[in-house]
């Protein structure tokens, strides 16, 4: 693209109309906005009934700020959401996912009824171990149809899981165990990438060296390598569930009942642990994905290109689809495992009809060349989501141009871990889009730009992103620290929720994202706190003081920069080269290989306040080449152009 035509979609008031593809939904939603504004619980209250309730609510919103309940008296079941249903209405047949595997021909086909088999097999089987309902079980896995029938099985019991990402390290998976008290583990022995296998088990074993209160932990099988053994702890997935019968009562739970905690990073070392309960977060993401992702249950085929260990995976891969009755593909790999046109290979087989994902997977996929797309039929496809970060303009119109072949909307959703569900974007049919801009709050989602004192501010405004009425998913708080809820969300403007994020409203008054404005930093989608890896950095021993700051990168949307002052015995002998690679190494194992910084600068001092204060600010400046502004409240001004030095004359090293 031009930098002309670029800056011609730059120009906000540029919008593509509603695609006329999308009329009947649109002669469905007519007035969606107006009529969930004017009565937004009564809203809700309607759209509760996408769930099978065992005991339907009466009531509908208690809201005791900053905490609410939803639904308070009715009672369910998640599984029996995602799956029985289903299979009790006739459509057990019906595909549920299409798994392809990392980088091999390797592929499942599950159905519902066959989804209904598996997950009651499991839930005997994690019965078996000892699992009761409000049980925390942490669940570290690779994109395997396991992982999803492990989730569904373990809420399906009324036990509560703890997904993290399978490319944590021991430590992180240890720290998070430890912090909701996990008493069991769902694992793999194993996980491929771009098709070779990587041992999983083992730092399970290590992070339970320090988690005394684990019973047992469930092995998949995936890969052919050895693993060892606890016996009086460990058990195969295949021993354990296979065998069980395949029918299963499900209890039913209230409303309010946990459904699982999702770690996120926040502004400091020590993640936190979202909470979600179960009827108002299934009720949101059940009535988000079927507005925005215009479900046609008959005929779609969706694809979330997500990891189960992020919100995404939970709320768009699980749940959400899952309780609509879509049928999904499920995929196991990188987007280049097998070949860098894997995913339009895929799309083609499928008949993948809404793509939802990252920018940064976008902007890896469009760096990979247009003729790869072009080379495929992606004829199917008729909806484009993204999430996780801000999507630039020009990533926008390259997915629109080259994937969607200027025929599909393209879906920019806002939301969060703690939002539970989408919270801002434009609803096929009904509103225009913008390159670049999530458009609109939902029917039923009141959101706000402010000022610094939290004053609405104008059209052509920026500001801080608030919410500023109680929504169905949202968190019910930091597992087991209520007080750091309030003060993290609720005290920086009273009475409304801070998602700790930028947003401007434009001329017509559509919203655009504009990233974090804490620090918090956003790294191909994943949210990783400054502190959490200068944490890590300190944590080696000849580190004697680190800053970290996230400088914005062309593919990954923001990379981490690290400013180390070593201590002076490891300084005075060493090789810097071979310190950054070890401290680079030591933060992948530390936290988890995403955590490595970019780029490590060595400098003898950091630029602090006269209060002792790190300017992060101006360490920004510097990781991003600009003018340095203010620095008349540093204790020593120079030291900031002494590191501006540094940085350009350090080699940057780059996995
Ligand atoms: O900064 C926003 C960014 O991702 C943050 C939430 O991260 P997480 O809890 O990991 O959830 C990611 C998946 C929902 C937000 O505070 N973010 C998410 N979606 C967008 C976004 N920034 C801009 N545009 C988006 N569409």
């Amino acid at each position: 693209m031009t930098e002309a035509k670029l800056e011609a979609w730059l120009d906000e008031s540029r919008a593509f109309p509603p695609s006329p593809a999308f009329t009947a939904q649109a002669n469905a939603t007519l007035g969606i906005y107006e009529t969930a504004e004017a009565d937004p619980e009564g809203w809700w209250r309607t759209q509760a009934d996408r769930l099978t309730w065992t005991n339907a609510p009466s009531k509908t919103l208690e809201w005791n700020p900053p905490f609410a309940t939803w639904f308070g008296d009715g009672t369910l079941n998640a599984a029996v959401n995602c799956v029985d249903r289903h299979v009790a209405a006739g459509r057990g047949d019906k595909v549920a996912f299409h798994w392809v595997a990392d980088a091999t021909n390797e592929t499942r086909t599950i159905t519902y009824a066959q989804l209904g088999v598996l997950v009651a097999q499991a839930a005997h089987g994690l019965t078996q171990l000892g699992v009761r309902s409000g049980d925390r079980v942490a669940v570290y896995m690779p994109m395997i149809p396991e992982a999803v029938v492990a989730m569904l099985a373990i809420v399906r019991l009324g036990a509560v899981h703890s997904v993290i990402f399978g490319g944590f390290s021991a430590d992180a998976l240890a720290s998070r165990i430890i912090d909701a008290d996990c008493t069991f583990v769902v694992t793999a022995d194993g996980a491929f990438r771009r098709g070779s296998a990587s041992p999983l088990k083992p730092a399970v074993d290590e992070a339970l060296l320090t988690c005394p209160n684990v019973k047992a932990v469930l092995v998949v099988k995936r890969t052919s390598g050895d693993v060892e053994w606890t016996q009086s702890r460990d058990h195969w997935w295949h021993d354990v569930v296979d065998g069980q019968p395949t029918t299963h009562e499900a209890a039913s739970f209230p409303a309010e009942h946990p459904l699982f905690i999702m770690y996120t990073s926040g502004t400091t070392a020590k993640p936190k642990g979202i909470f979600h309960t179960t009827g108002g977060y299934l009720t949101q993401v059940a009535t988000s994905y079927y507005y925005v992702f215009d479900v046609k249950s008959a005929t779609d085929v969706c694809w979330t290109a997500a990891d189960i260990g992020w919100i995404t995976g939970h709320s768009y891969i699980v749940y959400g689809p899952l309780i609509n009755g879509v049928t999904q593909v499920l995929y196991e790999g990188l987007p280049d495992s097998g070949g860098r046109d894997r995913w339009w290979r895929i799309v083609a087989e499928y008949g993948v009809t809404m793509l939802y994902t990252a920018p940064t997977a976008i902007r890896t996929l469009m760096k990979w060349g247009d003729e790869l797309p072009a080379a495929h039929d992606l004829s199917s496809l008729r909806i484009l989501g993204s999430v996780g970060e801000p999507i630039n303009p020009e990533a926008w119109m390259w997915y629109r141009e080259h994937v969607g072949r200027n025929r599909c909307p393209i879906v920019d959703t806002w939301w969060q871990t703690e939002t539970g569900a989408l919270m801002i974007a434009p609803l096929p049919g009904l509103t225009a889009t913008k390159p670049g801009a999530a458009m609109r709050a939902l029917p039923g989602i009141s959101v706000d730009v402010v000022d610094n004192d939290g004053v609405t501010v104008g059209n052509g405004e920026g500001g801080y992103l608030v919410i500023t009425k109680p929504w169905p998913s949202m968190t019910r708080g930091i597992y087991g620290d209520p007080e750091r809820f309030a003060e993290t969300y609720w005290s920086r403007f009273p009475g409304v929720y801070f998602a700790g994020d930028g947003a401007k409203r434009d001329l017509d008054g559509d919203l655009w994202l504009l990233g974090r404005v804490d620090d918090v930093m956003n790294i191909s989608g994943h949210r990783l706190s400054t502190t959490e890896v200068e944490h890590a950095l300190v944590g080696h021993p000849a580190v004697a003081e680190a800053a970290v700051v996230g400088a914005s990168d062309e593919t990954t949307g923001q990379a981490i920069v690290a400013f180390v002052t070593l201590k002076l015995a490891a300084d005075d002998h060493s090789d810097h080269a071979a310190i950054i690679d070890e401290l680079r190494h030591h933060v992948a194992t530390t936290i988890s290989p995403i955590a490595k910084p970019r780029q490590i600068i060595m400098t003898p001092e950091l630029p602090k306040t006269r209060s002792g204060k790190i300017m992060r600010r101006l360490l920004r400046d510097v990781a991003e080449h600009r003018s340095m502004g203010d620095v008349t409240t540093l204790t020593d001004p120079s030291v900031v152009a002494m590191i501006a030095g540094l940085m350009e004359t350090h080699a940057s090293s780059e996995d």
